[in-house]
């Protein structure tokens, strides 16, 4: 029997990446979307594409030509400062692009999943609910949340995944955690922020979860996350799991930073919900740390895939 194909936008992110290990791990073919980073991942199943989602005509194409059984969309312009600049780029990529993938999907692929982000939120008070109204501060939030609503318009058996400072080791764009690694290993100085709170997503978990929602076929919104915890919080616990000097850790403040765009201050997911649905076991900050702790012994020793 063949195993259902699955086409995965964004497979050069780190949750690309991991999903798509973990969906190849169950036996799936995966077909991968890349943009402007080519990723390695030699397997038998995995086919790996080139393709700017931003070209409707391309991706009708793409999809026409797969047929796949399902469809996760993770590629996004993820750059907060980014989409505030290029708005036009970010509406385009992140709403247009989704609202398009998820009419295909409605003609092509009965499932679609689209990870979406804490963003969406206002981030004052945090602990925010699945179904809870979003109301985005910054043009990438409000572009994610174009994403969303697209997925959950879409005649399929839709799901909206949201994720939090998404962490650990892969190909994309530096994460926090991977950018503590490459600060402390060298014995620089980091500062990290006292007075911003999320509930960081370990990939890997992540991933688990992404799988989990697709083979059981679910739908509706899926929050995936964490415990709740600063930045500071969240670099001494690296710090001290991994082995590196706390004291290089600096307490920095949001009223220092010069972003571009707004913030939230606590845009803190609660996944009670969620974890009540999923068999995936949620890691405690204790588990995921110590988790991290063994990707970050593979890394070390295959330091060329990571
Ligand atoms: N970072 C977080 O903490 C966080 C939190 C919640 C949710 N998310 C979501 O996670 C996903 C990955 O984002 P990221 O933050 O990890 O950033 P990232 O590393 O920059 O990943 C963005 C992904 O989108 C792809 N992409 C961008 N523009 C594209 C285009 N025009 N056509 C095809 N692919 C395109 C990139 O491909 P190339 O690299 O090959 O160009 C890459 O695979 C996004 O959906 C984001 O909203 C991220």
């Amino acid at each position: 029997m063949t195993m259902p194909t699955v086409l995965l936008t964004g497979v050069s992110s780190l949750p690309g990446y991991q999903t798509a290990i973990h969906l190849l791990r169950l036996g799936y073919q995966v077909v991968g979307i890349y943009f402007k980073n080519k990723i390695r991942l030699d397997h038998q199943n995995f086919k790996l594409k080139k393709a700017d989602i931003t070209n409707p005509g391309l991706i009708t194409k793409l999809v026409k030509k797969i047929q796949p059984e399902v469809i996760v969309h993770m590629a996004a312009l993820g750059n907060v400062d980014l989409c505030e600049t290029e708005k036009k780029l970010a509406w385009r990529t992140n709403t247009l692009a989704s609202a398009h993938l998820a009419r295909l999907a409605s003609r092509y692929s009965p499932q679609f999943l689209y990870l979406s982000t804490d963003f969406v939120f206002p981030g004052k008070d945090g602990n925010y609910r699945e179904l809870d109204p979003p109301n985005p501060i910054n043009y990438y939030g409000l572009s994610k949340l174009g994403g969303e609503i697209a997925t959950l318009s879409s005649n399929t058996t839709w799901a909206v995944v949201r994720a939090s400072s998404i962490y650990g080791f892969g190909p994309g764009r530096k994460n926090f955690a991977k950018f503590l690694v490459e600060r402390l290993s060298q014995g620089l100085k980091v500062g990290a922020l006292v007075d911003q709170y999320t509930t960081p997503t370990q990939a890997s978990l992540l991933a688990k979860a992404v799988c989990e929602i697709i083979e059981r076929k679910l739908c509706g919104f899926f929050h995936v996350v964490g415990e709740r915890m600063s930045r500071y919080e969240f670099a001494i616990k690296v710090a001290s799991t991994l082995g590196f000097d706390r004291s290089l850790i600096q307490k920095a403040y949001v009223k220092d930073m010069k972003w571009v765009a707004k913030r939230p201050i606590d845009s803190s997911l609660n996944c009670e919900r969620t974890r009540k649905l999923l068999k995936t076991k949620f890691y405690s900050s204790s588990i995921a740390f110590r988790v991290l702790k063994e990707e970050y012994q593979a890394v070390i020793k295959t330091p060329k895939a990571n």
